[in-house]
């Protein structure tokens, strides 16, 4: 039997998304959402959040209409692989920076995290990591099969969502991000407001109703809260308060929960640092792709909106200290007896 012949070389991911599918990803003429389950989703209650988005209830959570077919699609026909890795998280907590530095961990031998040439420096972080919610609801998910292993995916679906091929699955690693509700909320209304006028009070009370894309946001961190506590071996669970307080070690732990633990000469080259700052926001505010074009297949924002202040506590610009009390005291009430806090 003939063995491998020398030029055979095999392709290890991560490899940034859109290198390997193109520009056609987000492209409309390309969109074909799945149809097949309007049945179900005419049984859901829904809500038309903030006036704009119809958003349906489905396992826990309020889907925004587009994606809702997605998430049913994505329960029914995503099939994992081995070595899958999926970032999770709600909306507005650091999922852009937590796709930058997973992707320069994961991808360091194939890209040198000090490399002029690093994709993170050509390319926008949702371009390097696809966002499954999207792909499924745009009927693109074959466009995974194309990546090689092991990948690395985002989700927003919250994790009574998820299927138990993933949520139960070995082989699937979960990274989850969450952040400070009250600077989530600031963060989510920064943003929307870049494509759709906004009031800060009204994007508030929808939150303190448990209303919100991906919400209630209690639910949404208390569902990879627990299954962080049954299987720290599968799903980690990072807050980005933690991660911009010591964003270096963040990594390093990032990096042994992957099974990529830096080694002595990787420590010594200063490869943790190198990530760290590669995709700080002062490298990715720089970067023109992170200036230029959009993201996202339904709603597209600006890829400049997802890097604004990156702090913590930017929420007591926008709220009163009555507004932060009556939201503090709610979440509070939700989250008791789960051994979480957002309290300092
Ligand atoms: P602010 O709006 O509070 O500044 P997401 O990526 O989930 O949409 O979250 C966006 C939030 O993460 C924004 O918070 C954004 O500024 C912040 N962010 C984006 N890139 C970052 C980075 N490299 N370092 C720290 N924070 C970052």
């Amino acid at each position: 039997m003939a063995g491998p012949s020398a030029s055979f070389t095999m392709t290890i991911g991560p490899v940034p998304f859109k290198d390997v599918v193109g520009e056609a990803a987000e492209d409309d003429d390309h969109i074909t959402p799945p149809t097949e389950y309007g049945d179900i989703i005419s049984t859901l209650p829904s809500i038309n959040y903030l006036g704009r988005w119809v958003h349906y209830q489905y396992q826990g959570g309020w889907v925004i209409h587009q994606r809702i077919p997605g998430v049913l699609s994505f329960q029914r026909r995503f099939t994992p692989r081995p070595g899958d890795v999926l970032l999770a998280s709600p909306p507005k907590c650091g999922t852009t920076w937590l796709k930058a530095l997973s992707f320069a961990t994961m991808a360091r031998a194939a890209y040198p995290p000090n490399s002029a040439e690093h994709p993170l420096l050509r390319l926008n972080p949702h371009e390097c990591v696809p966002l499954l919610d999207d792909l499924f609801s745009a009927g693109q998910h074959d466009k995974l099969e194309a990546l090689p292993s092991p990948r690395l995916m985002n989700t927003h679906m919250l994790h009574s969502q998820l299927p138990s091929s993933v949520a139960d699955n070995i082989d699937c690693k979960i990274v989850y991000i969450c952040r400070e509700p009250k600077d989530m909320l600031v963060s989510l209304w920064h943003f929307a407001q870049t494509i759709s006028p906004i009031k800060f009070t009204d994007v508030f009370e929808s939150a303190c109703e448990g209303k919100s894309t991906d919400g209630p946001i209690w639910n949404h961190i208390l569902g990879y809260w627990g299954a962080s506590k049954t299987s720290p071996e599968r799903v980690m669970f990072l807050r980005y308060e933690e991660m911009i307080l010591d964003p270096v070690d963040t990594v390093r732990h990032l990096a042994r929960f992957l099974g990529l633990p830096f080694t002595s000469a990787e420590e010594a080259a200063g490869v943790p640092a190198n990530i760290v700052k590669l995709c700080s926001m002062e490298t990715m505010k720089a970067v023109e792709a992170n200036n230029i074009g959009t993201s996202g297949i339904f709603l597209k924002f600006p890829h400049k909106s997802y890097f604004r202040k990156g702090v913590v506590g930017d929420w007591v610009n926008h709220m009163t200290p009555e507004m932060a009390r009556r939201f503090d005291s709610i979440v509070d009430d939700k989250i008791s007896g789960s051994g979480l806090s957002f309290r300092p």
